[in-house]
């Protein structure tokens, strides 16, 4: 359902949010599609929705400054000229992650992407929700950011709990996003303020190396794998007995399973339950201290498809 920006509607839509549901809301930059940052369920829905065959990792929206020591860690005094300059707006800063931000937001990477946006109804929609929002531009996977509510209407129409209206956006383009983490600043991708307005506050930074592709998101580099050498087994019959091994299933095996460390993503098998909780599973098999993983394939429909584009991906490592 597509309705006005109104007080009242934003109440509705931060219940949503409070209660796990997707809305999509206005920003200045694009339209986002939003779920609650800290709710890992929540936040595997986005991926679902918007049918990304990988888990690319999502930018958290906040409205209030205590929140970005509550989400990351070790910020230095670049962030705050930035923030303080910049903020609330279209920059995108990426800083190592505190525990709170659940794997799945972040696609198991130990930074988080955050910012503050500056449109009002996108603020009010934070500040009511109580919680930071992750939200990626609210379109489907290879399409162009939505920069009305129509767009995002057309590509997501029934699939998000509500889309608030607050006509176009005025920047229209993605925000900055920008990388903090290492001693250089690195610009991971132009977008709605300017290199050189940046560059003004704390001098010379770095773009994204064409070579090395490195930090790129949604591609190979920087994205979790476990150290474990990991395999994909075809069923559940074909798991080795052996004590030494680390096992991570779909859903509840039928037999009992006999392993150092097992690890259950859905007892229910259910998909976005297990999309949610996959980096963790992989985290904790990974410091088990067990020799080999064997990982029982999911279905390859909806969120499964990005679950086993991490696994093969894991399994390509060594
Ligand atoms: O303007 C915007 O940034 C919009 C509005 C909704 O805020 N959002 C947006 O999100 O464009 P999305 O998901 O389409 O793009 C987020 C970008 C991607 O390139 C993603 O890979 C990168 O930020 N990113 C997110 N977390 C990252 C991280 N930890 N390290 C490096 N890059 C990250
Ligand atoms: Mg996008």
């Amino acid at each position: 359902m597509r309705i006005k920006a109104t007080r009242e509607s934003i109440q509705l839509a931060s219940s949503i949010i409070r209660k796990g549901g997707l809305v999509a809301f206005p920003t200045e930059t694009v339209y986002g599609l939003g779920a609650d940052a800290l709710n890992p369920r929540a936040a595997a829905k986005i991926f679902e929705v918007k049918r990304r065959p990988t888990f690319d990792p999502l930018i958290v929206h906040i409205a209030e400054i205590e929140w970005l020591e509550k989400i990351t860690r070790n910020i230095d005094k670049r962030v705050f000229k930035l923030i303080e300059k910049f903020w609330p707006g279209p920059l995108t800063l990426v800083l190592f992650k505190s525990p709170i931000v659940p794997d799945i937001v972040t696609a198991g990477l130990d930074t988080v992407a955050i910012r503050m946006p500056s449109h009002p109804a996108a603020l009010e929609l934070i500040k009511l929700s109580q919680t930071p929002i992750a939200a990626p531009s609210a379109n489907l996977f290879g399409h162009l950011s939505p920069t009305t509510a129509e767009h995002v209407e057309k590509q997501l129409g029934e699939k998000t709990d509500l889309i608030l209206d607050a006509g176009k956006c005025p920047v229209g383009v993605e925000s900055t996003v920008l990388s903090l983490v290492g001693e250089k600043p690195v610009l991971l991708r132009h977008g709605g303020l300017p290199l050189e307005e940046i560059e003004k506050v704390i001098g010379k930074v770095a773009r994204k190396s064409k070579r090395k592709k490195i930090q790129s998101p949604g591609q190979l580099a920087r994205h979790y794998s476990p150290k474990t050498p990991l395999k994909i087994i075809k069923s559940s019959d074909q798991i080795p007995h052996n004590e030494n091994i680390g096992i991570l299933l779909f859903q509840k095996p039928a037999v009992k399973i006999n392993a150092q460390a097992v690890e259950i993503l859905s007892e229910n098998g259910d998909l976005r339950e297990a999309a949610a909780n996959l980096f963790s599973a992989l985290y904790r098999l990974d410091e088990s201290g067990v020799k080999i993983i064997y990982a029982e394939p999911v279905p390859e429909f909806g969120l499964g498809q990005a679950i086993m584009d991490r696994l093969r991906r894991a399994s390509r490592t060594r």
